[in-house]
């Protein structure tokens, strides 16, 4: 999958052997031979509950949702009128994404977060990023947070929601690799600020609402 434009291009053993379980476990949940834990059915409560306060109105803004999976995070920022790209390596659920909206605006395509199109650069007014940093272990770290932040056009919004662990904390097995406070700075390093910061409880140890902007 490299791009010869890509301005990642990245692509390596360490990030195959780190995405090449995802497309598989897509591909045995199409046949009902697994479940993706993390397809809740619909958009993200942590989506949709930041989007209302914000009262989000896209007006043709363009958008990008990074690791959009079966695709319900992007047909609901598309519903808040922004003009949305969202891409997963994973073929199979970029082809289920397109199923399930066959009649959403969103762009579903196939891309790798190490490998993105050059066009992609500083070219997202809302970057949403919901599960797939803590999805990738802690070495890729600085590269998933800057391949993302990169996205971000100036004046733009990058979201991220993500599980967190404490400073300091080692993570045993995974993947989820949650993040800790530290690791959320690494989405600093391209230039952008935190807005805002929310530690949200839950029964697994919480999550990082984060806001950055360029
Ligand atoms: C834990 S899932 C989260 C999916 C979705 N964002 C959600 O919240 O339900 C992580 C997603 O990131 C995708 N992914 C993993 N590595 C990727 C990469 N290098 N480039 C693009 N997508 C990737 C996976 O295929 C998977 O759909």
């Amino acid at each position: 999958m490299t791009d010869p434009d890509g301005y990642g291009s990245h692509v390596d053993a360490e990030t195959a052997a780190a995405t090449g379980w995802f497309e598989p476990l897509y591909a045995d949940a199409g046949h009902g031979r697994a479940v993706v834990p993390w397809d809740a059915g619909g958009p993200s409560p942590y989506l949709t509950e930041w989007a209302r306060a914000a009262g989000l109105d896209g007006k043709g803004a363009p958008a990008l949702v990074v690791g959009c999976g079966l695709g319900d995070d992007a047909a609901y920022v598309a519903g808040l009128g922004f003009s949305v790209t969202a891409f997963d390596i994973s073929p199979t659920a970029v082809e289920q994404a397109r199923e399930r909206f066959p009649d959403s605006a969103v762009r579903f395509e196939v891309a790798d977060l190490f490998d993105l199109p050059a066009a992609w650069r500083q070219a997202y007014d809302l970057v949403i990023e919901i599960f797939t940093v803590q999805a990738l272990p802690i070495a890729l770290r600085p590269r998933v947070t800057g391949a993302i932040a990169s996205t971000v056009a100036p004046g733009g919004t990058l979201l991220v929601v993500q599980r967190t662990r404490p400073e300091g904390a080692t993570v045993d097995g995974g993947p989820p690799y949650p993040v800790s406070r530290s690791e959320l700075d690494l989405f600093l390093a391209d230039g952008l600020r935190l807005e805002q910061l929310e530690q949200l409880p839950d029964d697994r140890g919480g999550r990082w609402r984060a806001e950055f902007r360029r």
